[in-house]
């Protein structure tokens, strides 16, 4: 494969791959400074493999996707010969694409910089120039990988990474079909990765899927909801099912309601394109929020594999009821100018490349019911928004009252319900929030909060849910990946709401910094409720 003076030497790619070939996972972990002296249990560890990643001059590639392969493989959690290929319409050279990366590690990676991993990562960058509809470009992509084979002992083990719009999806798919690359020879696997958006709607979702599908078994497809990958959120599932001390109270008999919200103190940025006509509830909810919501409500599973995993997901999925009534039961607002850390930003409608009579929801709350034994009559109220009033991401699970308060009026006047909180970002941990008697003469009783922090619990600090799931799919493993029958499901339950309000009157207009439209408000104080402070 042709090369510029000074690329890495066709030596060091062969010492690699007999590196690859003879390291045992062992020695790896242990060899690795990063590693928690009490972590005695060996991680799992990807196989000899190749990334290759369609999409790689995007922000998603540089910000998240090339940071986490080096915080992958800093960890020691890459083999020696692994070899990432980048495919973009750029007349760059492997060592312009190995610059592009190591500015991103630079710049975004969550381990520190240590240069013996960088050159063992650097060793196997290559760089296939092309547009998607060019054939050549394919060929020599196929050849180009053939070769990686051969020099770093990648065995034929690749994982497509379409970090690209969808649009571009059927062309690529189509090419890897064309040219034999989406085809497993024995002995080896084959992988696709896919980013949300999945499709607008149920309809474009299907419709996506059958492209994918016609190509990849349903066990190559691993579709990326990166907040499934997030620590905090995969701990929900160690919080319910690991513990005794919260399960006997996860039901209608002592919940009053659920609260879950992705406040974004961002704008839309640079992504007009992506963003006009797609909206929070769309990007969002569909997605992140619903997962939560079906990690919070669903039963035990039988283990965590991706099968019953995926099945108690699907079955709180399908059980979800939406308001009787979507114009009260829903809302949605659109920012307007305002202030957001000490200075002044504009609004939604004046953002580049956003039409001035844009419709498009960056604010939107629905009240859900779950039908079933376990939830019936609970709310759960999901909330997200851009430019709020500060970035924060939690699941407030909150409790009935108690029954009965042998307590002076006066002295609980201002003891509110008890509550769990899951903070999944930023300041990662859990919060439970209860009554305690303030000290004193009298019986007074105020609330109070007990702090799990994981910072304070644990050495390392929490990997990115990049890392977690691109070593998923190195390793084949499925369970944080949804299905597609959980999209379509997801799909199902928005596709009424998108449909009430496209043809019910515009978003209502908030001032960028504030908590949303004061209709998201008086929607919950229908109930009797109030959105928590955050
Ligand atoms: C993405 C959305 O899925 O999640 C973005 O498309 C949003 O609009 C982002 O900003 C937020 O991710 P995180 O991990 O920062 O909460």
């Amino acid at each position: 494969m042709a090369r510029k003076e000074g690329a890495i030497s066709e030596e060091a790619n062969v010492a690699a791959a007999a590196v690859a070939a003879t390291a045992t996972t062992a020695e790896v972990f242990e060899n690795n400074p990063l590693r928690d002296p009490r972590d005695k249990r060996l991680p799992r560890v990807a196989g000899p493999c190749v990334l290759v990643l369609f999409g790689v001059t995007g922000d998603l590639a540089k910000r998240k996707l090339l940071p986490a392969i080096y915080d992958l493989g800093n960890r020691g959690l890459l083999p020696p010969g692994f070899s990432l290929v980048g495919f973009a319409r750029r007349d760059w050279a492997h060592e312009d694409f190995a610059q592009v990366t190591y500015e991103a590690v630079k710049q975004y990676a969550r381990t520190p910089f240590r240069d013996e991993v960088w050159k063992q990562i650097c060793e196997g960058i290559h760089f296939c120039p092309g547009e998607f509809h060019d054939e050549g470009a394919f060929d020599v992509l196929a050849m180009m990988l053939k070769e990686i084979d051969e020099t770093r002992g990648t065995g034929g083990n690749y994982a497509f990474y379409l970090s690209v719009p969808p649009k571009f999806f059927p062309t690529v798919v189509e090419q890897l079909k064309r040219t034999g690359l989406a085809q497993a020879p024995d002995g080896s696997w084959r992988r696709v990765v896919i980013e949300k958006p999945f499709g607008h709607d149920l309809k474009s979702a299907q419709e996506l899927n059958a492209i994918t599908s016609a190509v990849f078994p349903e066990s190559s497809v691993f579709r990326i909801d990166h907040y499934l990958g997030k620590e905090t959120v995969q701990n929900i599932l160690a919080l319910r099912f690991a513990n005794t001390l919260y399960e006997p109270i996860w039901n209608r008999g002592y919940v009053d309601h659920v609260q879950i919200t992705m406040a974004e103190d961002i704008g839309i940025g640079s992504r007009a394109g992506y963003y006009d006509g797609i909206g929070a509830a769309r990007d969002v909810i569909q997605n992140h929020l619903l997962q939560l919501l079906a990690l919070v409500a669903m039963e035990d599973p039988t283990s965590f594999d991706a099968h019953s995993l995926r099945r108690e997901k699907e079955k709180v999925l399908k059980a979800v009821r939406l308001p009787d009534d979507l114009g009260l039961g829903t809302t949605r607002g659109q920012y307007t100018a305002g202030w957001q850390g000490g200075e002044s930003v504009i609004g939604y409608l004046e953002e580049q490349g956003i039409p001035a009579d844009s419709m498009t929801d960056t604010y939107a709350a629905i009240r859900l019911e779950v039908a079933n034994r376990r939830w019936a009559g609970v709310p759960f109220y999901l909330r997200a928004g851009k430019r709020l009033g500060r970035r924060v991401t939690e699941v407030a699970v909150v409790f009935e009252r108690a029954p009965h308060l042998p307590f002076s009026k006066d002295d609980t006047e201002i003891l509110g319900q008890n509550a769990l909180v899951i903070r999944v970002q930023p300041d990662e941990g859990i919060t439970v929030r209860f009554g305690s008697k303030v000290p004193g003469t009298a019986m007074e009783v105020r609330d109070v909060s007990m702090d799990f922090a994981y910072g304070e619990s644990f050495m390392e600090s929490s990997p990115e849910a990049y890392e977690r799931l691109l070593l998923d799919v190195l390793i084949g493993d499925p369970p944080l990946f949804p299905h597609q029958r959980e999209v379509e499901l997801s799909w199902e339950i928005l596709d009424p709401i998108e449909e009430y309000w496209a043809t019910h009157g515009r978003p209502e207009g908030y001032p960028a910094g504030t908590w949303g439209p004061p209709s998201a408000d008086a929607m919950l104080a229908r109930d009797g409720r109030v959105w928590r402070r955050l």
